[in-house]
């Protein structure tokens, strides 16, 4: 399976992709991870994309990119992926079909998590509080939902104009999410 998640900050898509990656048996390849590994490891990209993460902004495009096609480099996502943060604009949903073309590997499937503005909120105020991620501050927070809306969203029509979208509640507990988007995918 190819597929990729889409969902607004704290949709879960981190959460299901770490166990959709079990079930389907194939890679996770998480932007936002790469990005936070960048960043931890204190690379030239990492020094370039952390202020920006911060903010609660996108990292360009180009850098997103670039990370991405290295990735999509390695021989396992022959098997299939799940690809959760990517695209989040139309110039990336474009960007992805032509290097997934170009490997003769297309998008099968964009599922939307769709969660409450409540609900985010008050997962992405839970995870402040345990685990202290530099971007779920109230203004980060704000800045990332407002991006979504704007820059992301559009993404969720592109893919129902190709025919690949399909939308699964998220709310729920994690085990119920994950078995509404393994029905959605059969
Ligand atoms: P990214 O890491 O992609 O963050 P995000 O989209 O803001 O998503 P989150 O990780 O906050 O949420 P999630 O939907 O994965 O939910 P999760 O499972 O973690 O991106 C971070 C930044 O990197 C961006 O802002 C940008 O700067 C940059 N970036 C990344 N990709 C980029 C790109 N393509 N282009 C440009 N810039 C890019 O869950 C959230 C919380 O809720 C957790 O605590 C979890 O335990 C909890 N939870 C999950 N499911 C449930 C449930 N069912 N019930 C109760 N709690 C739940």
């Amino acid at each position: 399976m190819r597929m990729v998640l889409l969902g607004a900050p704290g949709s879960g898509k981190g959460t299901q992709a770490a166990l959709l990656k079990q079930s389907l048996a194939v890679p996770h390849i998480s932007t936002g991870e790469l990005l936070r590994a960048a960043v931890a490891a204190g690379t030239p990209l990492g020094l370039q994309a952390k202020a920006v993460m911060e903010s609660g902004a996108l990292v360009s495009d180009e850098i997103v990119l670039g990370m991405l096609e290295e990735r999509f480099g390695r021989a396992d996502i022959g098997s299939g992926f799940i690809l959760d943060g990517y695209p989040r604009n139309l110039a990336q949903a474009r960007a992805l079909d032509g290097l997934l073309g170009r490997l003769k590997l297309p998008v099968e499937k964009a599922v939307q998590l769709d969660v409450a503005e409540e609900t985010l909120l008050g997962r992405l105020a839970g995870r402040a509080k345990a685990e202290g991620r530099a971007d779920d501050n109230p203004e980060s927070v704000k800045k990332r939902l407002t991006v979504y809306q704007e820059q992301t969203a559009p993404v969720i029509d592109y893919y129902a104009e190709h025919g690949t979208l399909v939308r699964v509640p998220g709310e729920g507990t994690v085990d119920e999410i994950l078995a509404r988007i393994l029905a959605a995918l059969r």
